[in-house]
């Protein structure tokens, strides 16, 4: 053959390879509300920049006729591309091949770009819509998963990992997105579960929808097990590309700085975002916003465990993590999932290289029989292992309560916080007034005359002693109470004199942290 023919055949196999599972199965896809595997790394890439291997990667499977089956590169597609100029390994289950399931061919392409980004330090991306394990390739395909989940975890904490929900996600196959940093879903479009409604079933005899099961609202709401809810692949893409904006592309670098630009003052004003009655709530958000550049936030998990915000945004072009109470739900106490929320992204800002910004104002963990028995003390003790592990610089903000033992969680002082701000309303002591009252003077409220009275002159006293910034400010737990106006310009300039900070922990192979 002649260079040209040859040129045309590579050509026509390339053109074959990528009718994926062929017209009717793509007509079934595209029925289904979902893009083709390869339209969806065109849309989420850069113009042009998708550069994909692995091609012509066939399977080898003979058992249940598979020798008579042609699988267009194994019903995976790999390659590298750039997001907003930013480079990344990706891959993308094509579910019109063999719905996606992974066999062990499928595995390799996948060990293998996931094993270029970690060469190359760059994040990897992994859209998954799959059947799961090819159940005709047997132990291959769990051999296939094992290779996954051993390459995400050494990756973990190295390389930024994004896994993108877009089909079905079931059996061990979820185990890969649960071992990444960020889970990307999209209404009506993603199912997880590791036990489908048919096995339920037939097991428990109970009945539910895939949608109840594992749809994208229940992984964003209640099992926490999704960070990023859309209503379509569109806007999942864009949520992608904002977030790949505000993380480095690796643990060795820091997120890429951009313009400086000032909050929008007008909107978000501090002194009146906060009520004068200190037990009205307020959207912390908003506090946020008012101190952020621009006034923007990228908040993580936005619809799970409300009572705790993490997110990120900019000060002086600088990604910084936020994590803050809320005020708006539960009065922003820790509770089982607050803390594990808190704890993850506390943990993947120390991670790569991202300052933690702390805002304060909660009454403490949450009491009652069902959080006990859920693991509060386990789960709450994990907020506090990740703050006192941080060595990024960490700046706190106690805007009004910090009572207890959320005082203390809340990146304080004794947790190695670098700077710790107070506004002139905040309130720390070991519990609130009216508590506080009831126990240490409960003999002189018994026994006066008029006990409601009494109680609230011994609660009046117990404030005007503790319930506010300057018992702490006196011990030195807080380096400085500041006009709230003033908030913004204390944290730049702590920013600014903690870029070189370099802290590293006890030598030691790792921690045990409360998982
Ligand atoms: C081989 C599979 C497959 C699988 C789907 N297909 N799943 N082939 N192994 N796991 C094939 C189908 O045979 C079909 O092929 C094509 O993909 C499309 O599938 P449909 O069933 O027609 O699609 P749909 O109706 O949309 O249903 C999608 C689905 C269903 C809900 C995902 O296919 C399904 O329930 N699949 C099995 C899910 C499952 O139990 N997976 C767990 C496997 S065990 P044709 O040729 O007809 O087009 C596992 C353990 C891993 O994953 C443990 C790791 C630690």
């Amino acid at each position: 053959m002649s260079i040209k023919q040859k040129t045309l055949d590579l050509k026509q196999r390339m053109q074959n390879a990528l009718q994926g599972g062929g017209a009717k199965a793509i007509e079934k896809q595209v029925a289904m509300g979902k893009m083709t595997a390869r339209e969806r790394i065109i849309s989420l890439l850069d113009p042009n920049s998708f550069h994909e291997y692995d091609l012509f990667v066939e399977h080898a499977a003979k058992d249940f006729d598979m020798d008579k089956k042609h699988l267009p590169g194994d019903g995976v597609i790999t390659g590298t591309g750039t997001i907003n100029g930013y480079p990344i390994c990706i891959y993308a289950q094509d579910f019109t091949v063999a719905g996606g399931s992974l066999g062990l061919m499928h595995a390799r392409k996948i060990g293998k770009i996931m094993d270029h980004a970690m060469k190359l330090k760059i994040p990897i991306i992994g859209i998954n819509d799959s059947g799961g394990a090819r159940i005709q390739e047997g132990v291959n395909s769990l051999a296939g998963y094992g290779e996954i989940f051993y390459r995400n975890t050494q990756a973990s904490g190295v390389i930024p990992q994004i896994s993108v929900i877009l089909g079905p996600c079931a059996g061990g196959a979820v185990y890969s997105p649960a071992l990444t940093d960020f889970v990307f879903v999209v209404d009506k479009i993603s199912k997880m579960f590791i036990t489908g409604p048919e096995v339920i079933r037939s097991v428990l005899g109970e009945e539910i929808s895939m949608e109840e099961l594992g749809g994208a609202r229940v992984h964003s709401e209640i099992t926490g097990n999704a960070h990023f809810f859309s209503d379509s692949e569109a806007e999942c893409f864009q949520k992608i590309k904002k977030l790949v904006s505000y993380i480095p592309w690796s643990n060795k670098y820091k997120a890429t700085q951009f313009p400086k630009k000032a909050p929008k003052s007008k909107q978000f004003k501090i002194e009146n975002i906060i009520p004068t009655d200190p037990r009205e709530p307020y959207d912390v958000r908003d506090v946020i916003r008012a101190i952020s550049d621009d006034s923007d936030f990228f908040e993580v998990q936005e619809l799970y465990a409300a009572n705790m915000v993490v997110g990120f945004g900019r000060m002086n072009g600088q990604t910084v993590g936020f994590v803050a109470n809320q005020p708006l739900f539960l009065a922003g106490v820790l509770d089982v999932d607050s803390s594990d929320k808190a704890a993850r992204f506390i943990r993947y800002c120390d991670a790569f290289n991202i300052p933690l910004v702390t805002l304060v104002d909660l009454p403490g963990y949450l009491p009652g029989i069902d959080q006990e028995h859920a693991g509060v003390i386990r789960h709450g003790a994990k907020i506090l292992y990740s703050y006192s592990e941080a060595t990024v610089p960490k700046l706190t903000v106690i805007l009004r309560k910090a009572y207890g033992g959320g005082y203390i969680a809340m990146c304080s002082r004794h947790l190695k916080a670098d700077f710790v701000f107070a506004w002139p309303t905040a309130e720390i002591a070991v519990m609130g007034p009216e508590g506080a009252a009831n126990i240490i003077f409960r003999h002189e409220i018994m026994n006066s005359p008029n006990p409601e009275e009494t109680r609230q002159k011994k609660v009046e006293e117990y404030k005007k002693k503790f319930a506010n910034p300057y018992v702490a400010a006196a011990h030195g737990y807080i380096d400085a109470v500041i006009e709230p106006s003033d908030t913004r310009k204390f944290l730049l300039h702590a920013l600014e004199i903690s870029a070189g900070k370099d802290e590293k922990g006890p030598d030691k192979k790792h921690g045990v942290p409360p998982f």
